[in-house]
């Protein structure tokens, strides 16, 4: 049984980490997908990876680059994967990893780009599919969106200060929107990754540890519950569950994948 039997569904940071992990889950349980990315070059080696593979071949409907730090892009997107895919029942945001630094290295331009891509590109996006997405509501085929954001939303950190100030705005749009698109039938829902081994972490590690980042992710290791750094397809899963009929009463969710690395009781 496929979980996504021909669900329409558009994915952005598709080329690599969480992003494609993500994309290769879904497109395995049967999505139709659109996805984007930054590098035209990267995103078609992706492409090629997933239509290489006899499990996910075919699945992949169409894709395109853009910069999601530049509004309009957001729109577009939109506007061509509904012309590729006749219409839409998912999104899955995955932001462009904003400026890394601490609040005295970051300049007004970097807190500008961050912004736009961990809140406004998403809200972008939203609006741009909202009659698309309840079309999809009314031939009952489910559809919804999964955010993802990070932990630095729960637990700041001042090597992502960004990253730490403005991601809970994705969580209070995760919630609003999971009130308010709720009543057509439009789920809303937002995955916090913990530590995931990609570039991105790898990059971090090189920040906090230059001499020896394979330390640092010893050192990470040591702090997970579950004792290992995830992988892009643990995003992948959660993803797809919220996005199956599995998950048809989950809405406003904001669920950890991250090895029980953060506690809360409340
Ligand atoms: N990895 C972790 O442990 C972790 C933890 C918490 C939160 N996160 C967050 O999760 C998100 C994905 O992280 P990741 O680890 O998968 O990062 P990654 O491996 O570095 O992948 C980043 C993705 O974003 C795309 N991208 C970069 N700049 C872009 C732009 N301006 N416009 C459009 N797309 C752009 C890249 O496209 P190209 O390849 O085409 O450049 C790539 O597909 C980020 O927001 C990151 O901060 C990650």
């Amino acid at each position: 049984m496929f979980l996504l039997n021909g669900k329409r569904i558009i994915v952005t940071g598709a080329s690599r980490g969480i992003g494609f992990g993500i994309s290769k889950i879904l497109a395995r349980h049967g999505a139709l997908l659109y996805l984007t990315s930054l590098s035209p070059n990267r995103l078609e080696k992706a492409v090629q990876k997933i239509e290489q593979d006899p499990d996910t071949r075919g699945k992949v409907v169409g894709y395109t680059a853009a910069d999601l730090s530049k509004p309009g892009n957001g729109s577009r997107i939109v506007k061509e994967a509904l012309e590729s895919m006749n219409g839409l029942d998912g999104i899955v945001y995955v932001p462009p990893p904003p400026p890394q630094g601490f609040f005295d290295e970051l300049t007004l331009e970097d807190w500008k780009h961050s912004s736009q891509v961990l809140i406004h590109s998403a809200i972008e996006i939203v609006k741009t599919a909202l009659d698309s997405l309840k079309e999809s509501a009314r031939l009952h085929r489910n559809p919804g969106i999964v955010f993802v954001t990070s932990i630095a939303a729960w637990e700041p950190d001042p090597v992502i200060t960004t990253s730490s100030a403005l991601r809970i705005a994705l969580h209070g749009l995760t919630q609003v929107l999971a009130r308010d698109l709720g009543r057509y039938g439009i789920r809303v829902n937002a995955i916090v990754p913990g530590y995931i081994l990609t570039d991105r972490l790898m990059s971090l590690a090189a920040k906090r540890m230059p001499d020896n980042p394979e330390r640092y992710l010893d050192s990470l290791r040591g702090k997970i519950p579950l004792g290992r750094i995830g992988t892009t397809e643990d995003m992948g899963y959660a993803a797809l569950f919220l996005l199956s009929d599995l998950s048809s009463y989950i809405n406003g969710a904001i669920i950890p994948v991250d090895g029980g690395l953060h506690r809360k009781t409340i």
